[in-house]
């Protein structure tokens, strides 16, 4: 670790202050422990911190960043900066600003941040559209806000960029459709879908998290109850089998044929959601689409059922349709818990129906973001690197990127593995 900024050595990290909008510097000192705490569980960011800090590979260029403002964050603006980047964050989520982070990053590295926990809408179409008129090179997304909105606005915030990255499904969903209009005016490379993010992000990231935030904002025992997973993606068979894990009756429903296949074949009920409705105690909605919970389902659910979303977006549980279905208003019966009465029965929705794990949780832990993150670094460096040669376009992450994250992320476990024997390699290469 370097110390740089943490909460015992003020001294270098202490910068002039910048342009910011947080909710409160006075947060900053609970801000720093928290990012600390995170630091110490993310050494391959560590690793990759110290080695900007010596190289400088980013120096002089201008990032923005649209992520969840978390103490994870904090750790990866640290080692952008250190690598010599001049890095603006704001918030992907209103709900998941980390408001001590952010203004720790204020106050203690000299980060121009704009997230406010709680912000609205036009809020966040601010902090974006401040965010792009100090016209950086690169860009990090979390569900491809600052990519969309650059070229959309076109002129020059779009001219100048060299490059994104984009951490989330639902991001690159939206950046594919631009692909395909033929408007994707820069590289971006896919973070969300390299081979260590898939084994880290979705399955034990959401899996843990999502539950960390139903437990955290209910307090309902899992064990006992039956939880329905709507969407078995990577992010809904991590949560599936922790579910599982803690004794829960599991449900699964699916659109897709072979992923419904393949949860049957891991020893899941599978149903469709009109019929899992009647039989559910904890709906959690992972699909990445829209309207997966409805007026249908909220007429046959059972008094105290609880409602979760921990997909990007909140529009998997129709609040519209939640609200028309239930007598009189939502009551805040706890923290982060709105009860409907829908026909007599009590409907609990949970975190206003946004991303559950990052809402009424802290979202993935520091050990699962260490690897997204150290990937974002690598990459953000990559697009440096390769400027004029990545053609505008949705890039995979390098094979050499993935493989250097998976390795220091196994030798920090302290795990060895073995190499092929060259007799191995031989008749593996005989078959390519
Ligand atoms: N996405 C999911 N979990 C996160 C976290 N802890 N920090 C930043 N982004 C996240």
């Amino acid at each position: 670790m370097t110390g740089r900024g943490s909460p015992g050595a003020p001294v270098e990290a202490r910068r002039s202050r910048p342009a910011h909008a947080v909710a409160d510097l006075a947060l900053a000192p609970s801000g720093a422990a928290r990012i600390e705490w995170a630091d110490a569980q993310m050494p391959v960011l560590r690793q990759i911190r110290d080695r900007f800090d010596r190289v400088r590979p980013l120096d002089g260029f201008r990032i923005a960043a649209c992520l969840h403002v978390t103490a994870e964050t904090a750790n990866l603006v640290r080692a952008l900066q250190a690598g010599g980047a001049e890095v603006a964050l704001c918030s992907a989520n209103p709900l998941s600003t980390q408001d001590d982070v952010a203004a720790a990053l204020v106050i203690d590295h000299g980060i121009e941040v704009r997230a406010v926990r709680g912000e609205g809408l036009d809020q966040f179409a601010e902090h974006v559209a401040a965010l792009l008129a100090g016209t950086p090179q690169l860009t990090i997304d979390d569900g491809a806000d600052l990519l969309v909105t650059a070229h959309a606005a076109g002129g020059e915030a779009l001219a100048r960029l060299i490059g994104g990255t984009e951490e989330t499904t639902t991001g690159l969903v939206r950046l594919r459709r631009l692909q395909h209009a033929g408007e994707l005016a820069c590289p971006v490379l896919a973070v969300n879908e390299a081979r260590t993010e898939r084994a880290l992000n979705d399955r034990h990231g959401t899996g843990q998290s999502a539950l960390d935030g139903i437990v955290r904002a209910s307090n309902v025992l899992l064990a006992g109850h039956t939880l329905v997973v709507i969407g078995y993606g990577w992010a809904g068979q991590g949560v599936a089998e922790r579910a599982r894990g803690a004794g829960a009756a599991v449900i699964v429903c699916e659109i897709d044929p072979l992923r419904a296949l393949e949860a049957r074949m891991a020893g899941y009920e599978v149903m469709p959601a009109l019929v899992a409705a009647e039989r559910g105690d904890i709906f959690v909605t992972v699909t990445g689409s829209r309207r997966v919970l409805r007026g249908e389902h909220f007429e046959k659910m059972k008094d105290g059922a609880l409602l979760a979303n921990a997909g990007h977006f909140d529009v998997e549980i129709d609040l519209d349709e939640l609200r028309a279905h239930a007598t009189g208003p939502g009551r805040e019966v706890r923290p982060l818990v709105e009860q409907y009465d829908v026909s007599g029965r009590r409907l609990n929705l949970l975190a206003h129906g946004r991303v559950v794990n990052l809402a009424a949780a802290e979202g993935h832990p520091a050990a699962v973001m260490d690897v997204s993150f150290a990937l974002q670094a690598l990459c953000v460096e990559e697009l440096v690197r390769r400027h004029g040669e990545l053609g505008p376009g949705i890039h995979p992450v390098p094979a050499a990127i993935d493989e250097e994250v998976g390795r220091l992320k196994l030798a920090a476990l302290g795990v060895r593995i073995d190499e092929p024997t060259p007799e191995q390699a031989d008749y593996r290469e005989s078959w390519l």
